[in-house]
């Protein structure tokens, strides 16, 4: 078995002062759709012991990485999974989908799984070379307050 990468990011756990910045880094990333309120996303990730959200910082102490994690109790999920444009291919996100991993392993979830839009083929070759593999699924979605269905 190969060595473990040396994470090249300080990994931490969402803070109050840290909103701010995490939105304005999901808004970089394209990451904040407008059906999504992004504050909101990030208060109920923090809201219960089965989700959080992940930043990396580089070496200097920027923020350059995020992503929210969670479980159901079976799966763990990831989402805004990002790192800021001008530092992409630096393995900040390897090492950010790391932590997430790593979260997620703590809490007894065995496997893991994430959602990608079918035709963003940059992405897909992203998560393929950290060891994702493409699933044959249909995702079903409802809104539960009633909202006509979004993109
Ligand atoms: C996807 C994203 C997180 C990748 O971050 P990154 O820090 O540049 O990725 P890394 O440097 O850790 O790359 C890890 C591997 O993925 C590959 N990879 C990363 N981006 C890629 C791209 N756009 N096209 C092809 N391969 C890519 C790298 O080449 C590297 O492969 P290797 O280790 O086999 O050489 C970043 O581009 C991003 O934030 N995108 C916008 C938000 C987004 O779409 N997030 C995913 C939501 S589902």
């Amino acid at each position: 078995m190969n060595a473990p990468l040396a994470t090249p990011l300080t990994i931490s756990t969402i803070e109050d002062a840290d909103i701010p910045a995490v939105i304005a880094l999901w808004q970089r990333c394209g990451s904040a759709r407008p059906w999504n309120d992004p504050a909101a996303d990030i208060a109920r990730a923090r809201k219960g012991d089965n989700s959080t959200v992940l930043l990396g910082r580089d070496a200097k102490g920027a923020l350059v990485a995020s992503v929210m994690a969670g479980h159901d109790g079976h799966r763990g999920w990831v989402y805004y999974v990002t790192v800021d444009p001008d530092h992409r291919f630096k393995n900040y996100g390897r090492a950010i989908m790391a932590a997430a991993e790593d979260w997620l392993r703590a809490r007894g979830m065995e496997k893991m799984q994430l959602m990608v839009r079918a035709d963003n083929a940059q992405v897909h070759a992203f998560y393929q070379s950290l060891g994702y593999f493409p699933q044959e699924r249909v995702t079903f979605a409802k809104w539960l307050d009633g909202r006509d269905p979004t993109p």
